[in-house]
């Protein structure tokens, strides 16, 4: 017996040592000049195009959206990316650390990082060049903190208790009957988005910590969208990317029926945007930012960019989508086509392909309406841990 618990401690010591010096001793990548990409990229006479990016991906933001637009420029130019295994985020809300990526191999460069994480600079930076370019979108915490309520509430056992048929204004309206920052889970009720750039997120919003945490992004990142803004925003990535109109068209993902959306009086407004200070400071910051970048690219420039992508998006949806728009899940006949669905009421829509798409379109089509899990599915991620979470939806605890 003594002998079998010596034997143990040992294998484990061992098991540990090993484990803290592999981790330390990760190469960071070092990047090798690879041709097959810049072969179907066209440099334009002024720039380039970029290839190494890393998108924030925050919660709540319209991000799924933005991740499909990546996730096929991706594939179109045979870039590496950086995926997470067996599951679609990296171990969210556990801290980033690049060992979590698919078939990680030390030394080796990525090209694009674009699913959900909590953000830890140095390890995403290990796998990346150093010219990639960093960017992220953010979204008013007041329309964030409806959408991530009703979206995760299943998933926040504190939520469970708050009675009232609006139970979202029966928090706001008294959180620290409610609130308990230890809870399970309880970071989706509380400035989401300093939690996901890595920061604390129960800061009041005059901490000092807070507007130094803004500054830490506003270094670290060379671009910062704001959702309520999106198409703007891809014009704006358009440019600092030096991509084309083509590369942006999107249809929106992941959304739910504007009926299940919970309408917000100004006050509950003003409350939300109160409960969640940092992250409407980190808000108001980087919204001043954007429409000053707006401002630089030039007002009349941008209304006509933003209407040529609504134009071309158009054109498309009538090209790909069956009934010209989303419907419910339960109205989707092609099961790839169906999206995720959280634990609870919240219904969020996807859409039928047409039957007749032009040969020369179906592929693009197909890949603009894929839901996230199932993109990721098709580039080889094994999903059994979301996939598990799934079955646990159909059991329907709520
Ligand atoms: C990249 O392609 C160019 C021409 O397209 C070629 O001259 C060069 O040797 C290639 N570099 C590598 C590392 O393969
Ligand atoms: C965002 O910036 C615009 C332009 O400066 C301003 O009109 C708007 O009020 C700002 N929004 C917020 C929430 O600060
Ligand atoms: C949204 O929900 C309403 C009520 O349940 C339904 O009538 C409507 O068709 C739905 N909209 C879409 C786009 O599915």
């Amino acid at each position: 017996m003594f002998f079998m618990m010596l034997s143990c401690f040992l294998l484990c010591f061992i098991f540990c040592v090993y484990f803290c010096l592999f981790r330390v001793t990760l190469a960071p990548c070092a990047p090798k000049v690879r041709n097959n990409s810049q072969r179907t990229l066209k440099a334009d006479a002024t720039c380039t195009p970029k290839v190494n990016l890393m998108f924030m991906k925050t919660h709540k933001t319209a991000s799924s959206t933005l991740m499909n637009v990546l996730l096929r420029f991706g594939e179109k130019h045979q870039l590496r990316f950086a995926l997470p295994d067996g599951r679609n985020d990296f171990f969210y809300p556990s801290s980033f650390f690049r060992t979590q990526v698919k078939s990680y191999q030390p030394g080796l460069c990525y090209n694009i990082v674009c699913n959900h994480m909590r953000f830890n600079a140095p390890e995403v930076e290990k796998l990346l060049p150093a010219d990639a370019f960093f960017f992220t979108i953010l979204r008013d915490p007041a329309q964030l903190s409806e959408s991530s309520f009703h979206y995760y509430k299943a998933y926040v056992p504190q939520t469970w208790r708050i009675p009232g048929g609006n139970q979202l204004e029966e928090f706001l309206n008294d959180p620290s009957r409610y609130f308990n920052p230890q809870g399970i889970n309880a970071f989706y009720l509380k400035n989401l988005q300093f939690f996901d750039f890595g920061f604390e997120n129960n800061l009041e919003a005059d901490d000092v910590r807070v507007q130094e945490s803004i500054e830490f992004i506003e270094k670290r990142f060379q671009l910062v969208l704001i959702s309520d803004h999106f198409e703007e925003s891809l014009i704006l990535l358009k440019d600092a990317l030096c991509w084309q109109m083509d590369d942006l068209l999107f249809f929106k993902l992941n959304a739910r029926n504007v009926t299940s959306v919970s309408p917000m009086s100004p006050e509950l407004r003003t409350r939300a945007r109160e409960w969640n200070g940092a992250d409407w400071r980190l808000y108001r910051h980087f919204n001043a930012t954007f429409w000053a970048l707006v401002e630089n690219y030039g007002r009349s420039r941008m209304e006509e960019q933003v209407r040529e992508l609504r134009r071309r998006n158009a054109e498309m949806e009538a090209i790909c989508i069956d009934g010209g728009g989303a419907v419910e899940a339960g109205d989707i006949t092609d099961g790839h086509m169906k999206p995720w669905q959280p634990i609870g009421k919240a219904s969020i829509l996807g859409y039928n392909l047409r039957s007749d798409i032009e040969r020369q379109y179906e592929e693009l089509c197909r890949k603009m309406l894929t839901p996230e899990i199932q993109y990721l599915t098709d580039l080889g991620v094994n999903l059994w841990v979301t996939r598990l979470w799934g079955c646990v939806h159909l059991l329907d605890l709520h």
